[in-house]
């Protein structure tokens, strides 16, 4: 149900209380002040800056292209928001694969200039010692294992992980290296509910089943304002697309029938 009542701001260590609490986390992505005000005032635990605003806020077709600029712009403005909610912010492409020296001076601008109390990246083994390094420095970070879609071209597509082995040490990096939490997507229930039970850290589960600490979609997944192709694992609980079709339709035809504006649509 839909909370409006003032609340704490939650805490890096408050989120992975969380898990210990038995409670499930639930985080949604927004990239602007309006629906990252509404989400913080609909309760959710943490808002992600995700760099999938490439692809839902700038129609690109992949997320490598958002920049880091890009990122900082709109990660202030959520932070601006979020009241209670923790705000993550994600990494760009390729601002974390150039060393762990500059990914802190990137991940350093994108605390400093966002006010967001952490960052995201892609990776668990491979990115173990930039995890280190960040954490060392006072970043704390959420990885991402799984599908990891800055890997597309690697991965040949949009495809579910299966790997196990690989996936259970990616997760274990991740935590090793002293991330706080971290993004399963698209994996197989079954290794999501291992990884899950063996981390200490939240896990936090799109496309990877219910044993998931918590879950993330993409906002515009949720609220039905794609308009296109929505993955399997998405339930929409609105449809916004129609929505505004509807009455951006409407409101053209008042125009044109000289409905609009009315008599207390005007000045004297
Ligand atoms: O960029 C993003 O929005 C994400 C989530 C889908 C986890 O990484």
């Amino acid at each position: 149900m839909a909370k409006s009542k003032k609340r704490k701001k939650l805490t890096v260590p408050g989120f992975v209380e969380l898990k210990g609490a038995g409670r499930k986390i639930c985080v949604l992505t927004a990239y602007d002040y309006p629906t990252a005000r509404l989400l913080d005032q609909a309760g959710v635990d943490a808002i992600l800056v995700g760099d999938s605003m490439a692809m839902v806020i700038q129609g690109h077709k992949t997320t490598l292209p958002v920049t880091l600029d890009e990122m900082i712009y709109h990660g202030e403005m959520v932070s601006r928001a979020a009241r209670g909610a923790l705000v993550i912010v994600d990494l760009p492409f390729p601002t974390f694969h150039m060393g762990v020296h500059r990914a802190i001076e990137l991940a350093g601008r994108v605390l400093k200039e966002t006010s967001c109390q952490a960052v995201k990246l892609e990776g668990g083994q491979e990115q173990q010692d930039v995890i280190s390094g960040l954490v060392s420095a006072g970043i704390p970070v959420m990885a991402h294992v799984g599908l990891r879609p800055q890997s597309v071209h690697t991965m040949g597509g949009y495809k579910i992980q299966r790997n196990r082995d690989q996936l259970l040490t990616d997760a274990r990096a991740a935590e090793d290296a002293g991330a706080f939490g971290i993004v399963l997507e698209c994996i197989p229930r079954d290794i999501a509910a291992e990884i899950s039970q063996f981390l200490r850290i939240p896990t936090i589960g799109i496309g990877a089943g219910p044993d998931c600490d918590g879950q993330v979609l993409v906002i515009h997944d949720l609220l039905g304002m794609t308009g296109g192709y929505v993955p399997t694992f998405v339930k929409q609980y609105a449809k916004l697309s129609e929505t505004i079709n509807q009455a951006v339709g409407q409101w053209c035809d008042d125009v044109r029938d000289g409905n609009y504006p009315a008599d207390e649509h005007w000045f004297e």
